[in-house]
């Protein structure tokens, strides 16, 4: 059975919300993100993690507070707005994904965050590996410099938004979640004998 053939996304309502992640077992996928590949060594990732309901609750409020204040009036939509009251509380970890990038620096900021969407990827693997639903989820307030100094992080980050992890409560891969035939996607340069 292929790991990355067979991870799916798992939304925090299809989470266990009792049931905890054990913390070892939590820094051990963490431990697996950081190995992730970088460009100069730069490992420009930073992971906040969230996993008590009160620090889960606090984030919860700080992005419906950061999408009322940041979303146009004509463009508010209680469902979106519900969604982030309700997800944090929900799954029984929150990972906020920080990229940190050099300004001037020798690395361009495309591949910081190439690289730290490798530690995404791998954090969301072994995750998988581990019986672990993941969710990552990209809302624009968790996208925002002001969602990034909340964090009590400067300027020189991008933020990528959260990955929700939890325990599924049915193992059943998301039916929709289909591929296209590789063959749309590639590109051979040799002839097979
Ligand atoms: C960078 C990135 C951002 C994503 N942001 C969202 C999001 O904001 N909302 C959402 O529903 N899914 C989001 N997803 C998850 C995708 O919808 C999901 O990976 C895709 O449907 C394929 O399903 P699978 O993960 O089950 O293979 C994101 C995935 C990636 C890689």
């Amino acid at each position: 059975m292929s790991i990355y053939r067979n991870r799916r996304t798992f939304k925090p309502v299809t989470m266990d919300p009792d049931k905890e992640v054990p913390r070892e077992l939590l820094t051990d996928i963490l431990e697996d993100a950081h190995w992730a590949p970088t460009h100069g060594l730069t490992q420009p990732w930073r992971f906040h993690v969230f996993t008590s309901p009160e620090s889960r609750q606090r984030i919860a409020t700080t992005l419906v507070d950061l999408y009322d204040q940041l979303t146009p009036e004509n463009q508010q939509d209680p469902s979106k707005r519900k969604k982030l009251e309700v997800a944090p509380r929900r799954a029984p970890v929150v990972i906020a994904l920080l990229a940190h990038v050099e300004p001037q620096g020798k690395i361009p900021e495309w591949e910081e965050l190439a690289a730290t969407s490798c530690a995404a990827q791998n954090l969301m693997l072994s995750a998988h590996e581990k019986g672990l639903g993941t969710f990552w989820s990209t809302p624009p307030v968790a996208c925002s410099q002001e969602w990034i100094r909340s964090l009590g992080h400067d300027a020189n980050h991008l933020a990528l938004g959260l990955i929700y992890l939890g325990w599924p409560l049915e193992n059943e891969p998301n039916p929709r979640s289909v591929r296209a035939p590789l063959a749309e996607h590639l590109f051979w340069h040799d002839k097979v004998e």
